[in-house]
This record gives structure tokens, sequence and C-alpha cells, in this order.
């Protein structure tokens, strides 16, 4: 297979700095300026990639709509919150939450939409949909003047991961190296240090030699910013993707393109390339940093209670051409054996807010 431009790039980085630490290499794959695979083009849809929820039903972003203005109106309306969105994508999920919530009195006049993104093609079809957001290149520079209503769909699972992999001579950090012919391997990198696996020992223990350990410390960066700004202004967050609730040692790192899975080392650049989501560290790291937390539940639980069903029903009542295809959507966002299960939802709530819907046991 002909090698792609980001390959070239990277072969050459690894010949002049040696094996290239795996977080660096996602990152390259998926947010270099010219190379990156979110950075070209837009790799959602039939035509695509792969789907996410909220290309497939508009309920999915009308509920997180809902969602989000039932909590601003039971937290006592505040004159003014920051609807934040990060890595919108076509701009589906907030299109549909904001026509879900124009009747909600009052909501429109105090939110205004917030998107994170860092590929100028999805921000050009974000602002087709919703001309009156505002864009930020991360999260570290949202506005913190009002409270902060948050919602992640797939964001987190497209963000760096490293990996531990257990060698015959200890536990070392996973790296990318280049063959002669330009082709990439995985390799260990460098050792692990003491300080690295303290942290980490009850995961670690009796792992057997070529186990891995996926670490993702952006995520948990994230979560963390998220739930700093929540305590200092309140609001809440939703963090929806595919993923785990407990830790665990395993490989999820997985690349996807024309919706068929792709080695992650082929064509850097061309594919999309996600790992799971370690639910448990986000978790740890939202409380530590001052945020209480609900969930994860599932993504066909959540969905259901905030009224996945009622509201599908409706609008096939109201387009009966519609209607199959609509209740197969549902579907597929909530029933197990689809995205119902592996899907999963959490929520990080400012300590003084009210409790968000969703989350009953
Ligand atoms: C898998 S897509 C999900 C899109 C959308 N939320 C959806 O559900 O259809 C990931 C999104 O996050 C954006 N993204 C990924 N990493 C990012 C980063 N580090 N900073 C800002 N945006 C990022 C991508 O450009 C894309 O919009």
């Amino acid at each position: 297979m002909a090698m792609t431009p980001l390959q070239r790039l990277i072969r050459d980085e690894i010949a002049a700095r040696g094996p290239m630490p795996l977080g660096r290499y996602m990152a390259l794959c998926l947010g270099h300026p010219d190379h990156g695979y979110y950075m070209r083009k837009v790799p959602f849809g039939q035509a695509g990639d792969f789907t996410t929820a909220p290309e497939i039903s508009q309920v999915f972003g009308e509920l997180i709509g809902l969602w989000a203005a039932d909590l601003w109106l039971r937290a006592g309306r505040p004159a003014r919150v920051h609807l934040v969105e990060l890595g919108p994508g076509r701009g589906t999920l907030m299109a549909d939450a904001w026509r879900a919530t124009a009747r909600v009195p009052g909501f429109h006049a105090a939110a205004d939409i917030h998107f994170v993104e860092m590929s100028p093609v999805l921000r050009a079809e974000q602002a087709a949909r919703l001309p009156h957001a505002r864009w930020h290149a991360d999260w570290a520079s949202l506005p913190a003047d009002a409270p902060l209503l948050i919602v992640a769909n797939e964001f987190i699972d497209a963000l760096p991961i490293e990996r531990l992999v257990l060698t015959d001579a200890g536990w070392a950090w996973q790296a990318v190296d280049a063959r002669a012919d330009g082709t990439l391997a995985f390799v260990p990198g460098h050792p692990a240090s003491a300080d690295d696996l303290a942290p980490l020992a009850p995961l670690l223990a009796d792992a057997a030699t070529g186990e891995v350990l996926e670490l993702c410390p952006a995520g948990q960066a994230v979560a963390a910013d998220i739930a700093g700004a929540l305590a200092r202004v309140g609001g809440a967050a939703l963090l929806i993707d595919y993923g785990h609730a407990t830790r665990a040692r395993g490989d999820t790192l997985q690349a996807l393109a024309r919706h068929q899975f792709a080695d992650p080392l082929v064509a850097p650049g061309e594919a999309d390339i996600t790992a799971h989501v370690d639910f448990q560290a986000l978790v740890e790291a939202a409380q530590a940093a001052g945020a209480r937390t609900l969930g994860p539940v599932t993504q066909g639980r959540f969905l259901r209670q905030l009224g996945l069903d009622v509201r599908t029903a409706q609008l096939a009542k109201a387009n009966p051409p519609r209607a199959e295809a609509l209740v197969m959507a549902a579907r597929r966002l909530a029933d197990p054996e689809e995205m119902g299960t592996l899907f999963k939802v959490l929520a990080l709530v400012a300590p003084q807010w009210p409790t968000p819907l969703g989350f009953d046991t």
C-alpha cells in the first residue's frame, strides 16, 4: 500500500527522535493540521466511515436539549447559561437540541452556544447549522462567567491514549516504530518508572507478558477541568461514549474506515482511531476536582428514561411514511445488542445544582 503523506512525516520524526509515543501517534493521525483524519473531511454517515447517535435519530439531540433545559429550570433559571458541546461533528446534536428547546420559556434568551472543535472542515459544517455559535480550539478557553451545560458525544474516545505493555523486562510504554520499508509497528518504548506504576498496582497484578493497560490522560484532564469549572460556576456535563464502567486491562484501540475495522498502523490519517473510554477514570478525576457524578448508566436506559419511545411514537404518528425508520433508529440507539449497552452516559454535576434527569435507579 502506498505511503500516506502523514506516514512519511511520522517515519521521518521516528528517524530523527526514535520510536514515537502512542499518544503522539494518535494525536497526529486525528489532528495533524494538514493530514489529520478530522482536519480534512466530514467522516460521518453512510458515505463516510462511521455513524454517530445524533446522525441516527433527531430524538437523540432533542432529548439532550430538553435534559439541559429541565436542569436550567430546576436550578432557578439563571439569567445566563453557556450551552457547550465538545467535538460537535456536523453540529446535528446541537441543532436538534436548540430546536427542541425553543418553547422552553426564557431558555434561548439565557443561553448561548459554544463549540470546542479543532477541525476547520467540521467548524464550517457546524456554522451552517448554528451560525450564532462561538468556537474554541480547546476546553481551557471556555467562558467562566456563568453556569455551564456541557455535552460531549463520542469526543473522549477520540482523545489520545497511552498504553503500558508487559514485556519480559517489565512494564514499558508502548511506542510506534518504523521498519526499513516505512511500515509501522508497535514496540515497547521506554520502561515505566516505579512512580508510573505505583498508582496502577492493583490493575497490573497477575498480568501475562504481552498484556496491555490503556490510559487516557487527556480524557482524565477534560473530566477534571470540566468538574473544576462546574464547581466554580455551576452547571452540569453529560459525557456519552462507548466504553467500560470499571477499569480493566485489554487492547481496545481500533481504527475504522468506510464502516470496516482497519489496522491503526496502516494508512495513518485515513482512518478514524479511537479507544474505549474508561469511565471509572473519568469518575475519579471529576470527583477529585469537586463535581458530583451520576452513572455511568447505559445509553439505552438513559434515553428511555428521558422519553425516547414517547417522542419517537409522536414523530412517527405525525409522519407515517417515516414511522418505521424512526422506530428502527430508536432501537439502534437503545437496544442492548445495538448501541444501548456499549454506549454509556456519565453526568458531572456542580455540588449545589439539582440532580439531572436520566439517572434514576
Ligand atoms: C467522533 S466525532 C463525534 C462528533 C459528534 N459529537 C457526533 O456525535 O456526531 C469527534 C469530534 O471531536 C472533534 N475532536 C476530536 N479531538 C478533538 C480535540 N482534541 N479538540 C477539539 N475537537 C476534537 C472532532 O473533530 C469531531 O468533531
